[in-house]
């Protein structure tokens, strides 16, 4: 194993249990406000506030990796075309419209938790709906992948054929990766990829699944000049989940569920019952 990737111990998957229930319940109380009409500068500020009730802080906010301008808010919105890192603002949300919420939270122990979930707003077309639910289905098809001796181009590999058998593209440019007391650790969760290629899982290893699916064309490009906001080129609609996940010794926990999170697919539902 390359020395990077941190395996945690039963006091760190402690810690980020907790770091990863926070998170996820910031998206179940953002969830009630998201109707038509609601800016999404209005969701960061709920979720500003239910961090600070939770005593956690963004990881997002003042975020600045090499070659970026330090992030300006506590979570990420990325509406319709938006694939991620879409910054809120002022304009309201209409019916029709699909957005991604994507939440970090730091503990006082210093853990990260990253997940995120898709919005529908208001009646959406049938085509927005199926783009949901097919990258839903597609990280909980990767997700099913991780146990002890499996490697991470079987998680890209299952994710890539399905949604690409649905007709979808993945993105290539950004990936899941490796969390802890970092917000961005090794390795990197390819969506795409081959079987058997790239890292063993082992037991003790946390990482997000977090694929980016596009209705149209897998191309991506920079949008305005805020150095953070990526669209599709061809302006298709572009979906996605994410999930913070750790390698068990018989197989997976998904470390960022709470009493709001959705059902699980049927096809998780008869493999693990
Ligand atoms: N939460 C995102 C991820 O899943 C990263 C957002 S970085 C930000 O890795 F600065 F854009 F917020
Ligand atoms: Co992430
Ligand atoms: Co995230």
């Amino acid at each position: 194993r390359p020395m990077s990737i941190s395996i945690k111990t039963a006091e760190d998957i402690a810690g980020m249990r907790v770091a990863c229930r926070l998170a996820s319940e910031v998206l179940d109380a953002i969830a009630p406000h998201i109707q038509p009409g609601i800016t999404t500068r209005r969701i960061d500020e709920i979720a500003a506030a239910c961090m600070q009730e939770q005593g956690t802080i963004s990881a997002t906010i003042g975020y600045q990796p090499p070659g970026y301008p330090p992030y300006p808010a506590s979570l990420c919105t990325s509406v319709n075309h938006v694939v991620c890192h879409g910054i809120p603002n002022d304009k309201p949300l209409k019916k029709g419209d699909i957005v991604n919420v994507d939440v970090t939270v730091i503990t006082p122990e210093g853990w990260y938790g990253d997940n995120s979930r898709m919005y529908l707003i208001g009646e959406c077309s049938i085509a927005a709906k199926r783009l949901s639910a097919i990258t839903f289905e597609a990280m909980w098809h990767g997700i099913l992948q991780v146990k002890p001796g499996a490697h991470l181009g079987d998680i890209g590999h299952t994710i890539q054929k399905f949604a690409e058998g649905q007709g979808f593209s993945v993105v290539r440019e950004f990936c899941g990766h490796g969390i802890g007391k970092r917000f961005h650790e090794e390795p990197q969760v390819l969506h795409y990829g081959r079987p058997g290629t790239l890292e063993k899982l082992e037991p003790g290893m946390v990482f997000t699944i977090e694929p980016m699916i596009n209705a149209g064309r897998r191309d991506i490009k920079e949008f305005g000049n805020d150095g953070w906001t990526i669209v599709t080129k061809d302006h298709s609609l572009s979906a996605q989940w994410e999930h913070t996940i750790l390698v068990t010794p018989t197989g997976y926990e998904v470390m960022t569920l709470s009493a709001g999170s959705p059902a699980l697919p049927d096809f998780v539902t008869a493999t693990s019952t």
